[in-house]
């Protein structure tokens, strides 16, 4: 790629449709579609901005290590990673859900020490430590839910919009955790090296997220 191109890492799906409208705004365009295309690096209708796309999770590690220059990600996955070696500059306000703990509606009651099925293992460590509660965590990639329901956990910390996957299991909002949106991240040497173009584009997605507020 050339030096001076701008890769913006998003991931398929709910962040990639949302982001969509917003990059438009800004003046950029794919010119493939990754739910159809195979292609992971995407052209844009700007010869200087590339998209790559990747899973959720890996959208920090790319960032981070400036592989990509800016990234969207959302806040759960940020306070897993860390955030180390990137900005947080905006809020985009697209995906939002909140962290929760959740199980069936006796578990909160339940005394001893509690099993916990989540894939926000650090968050969920380091939430329960700030309680001073002990908690065994196990570590799962999905399907959360499931896991009270056949005795592998208690509870779990999960992302809960509607409520309705909750519901659907039988499931209960226990406890919040935090409020979840996606952030735009910028790799902390691009914003450097890149500066005019990195802050250009974080002026026209600024724009364009208070035109919708
Ligand atoms: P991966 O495929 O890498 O496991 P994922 O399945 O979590 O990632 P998505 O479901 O597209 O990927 O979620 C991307 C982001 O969207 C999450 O990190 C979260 O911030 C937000 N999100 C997840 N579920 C919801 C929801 N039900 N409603 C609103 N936002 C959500
Ligand atoms: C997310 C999350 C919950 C569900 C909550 O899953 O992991 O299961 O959404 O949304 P609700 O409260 O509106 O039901 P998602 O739909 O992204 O599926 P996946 O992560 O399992 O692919």
């Amino acid at each position: 790629m050339p030096e001076q191109t701008l890769t913006i890492a998003l991931s398929k799906g709910r962040i990639y449709k949302d982001t969509l409208p917003l990059l438009a705004e800004a003046g950029i365009e794919p010119k493939d579609d990754p739910e159809t295309s195979r292609k992971l690096i995407l052209d844009t209708n700007r010869d200087d901005v590339k998209l790559v796309v990747i899973r959720a999770t890996d959208v920090p590690t790319y960032v981070q290590y400036g592989a990509a220059d800016v990234g969207v990600s959302g806040k759960d996955v940020l306070m897993e990673h860390g955030g180390e070696g990137l900005y947080e500059p905006l809020d985009l306000n697209i995906a939002r859900c909140r962290l929760m703990v959740a199980g069936r509606p006796e578990a909160a009651a339940r005394a001893g020490r509690l099993r916990v099925a989540t894939k926000f293992v650090n968050t969920t460590r380091r939430y329960y430590a700030e309680q001073g509660k002990q908690v065994e965590i196990i570590k799962l990639y999905g399907s959360m839910e499931l896991a009270p329901l056949v005795g592998l956990s208690d509870c779990i910390v999960d992302l809960v919009d509607t409520g309705n996957t909750l519901k659907a299991n039988g499931l209960v909002p226990l406890e919040h955790i935090a409020d979840i949106s996606s952030r735009l991240v910028v790799n902390k040497a691009s914003m450097k090296m890149k500066s005019a173009r990195v802050k250009r584009l974080l002026k026209d997605l600024e724009a364009a997220v208070a035109r919708r507020a």
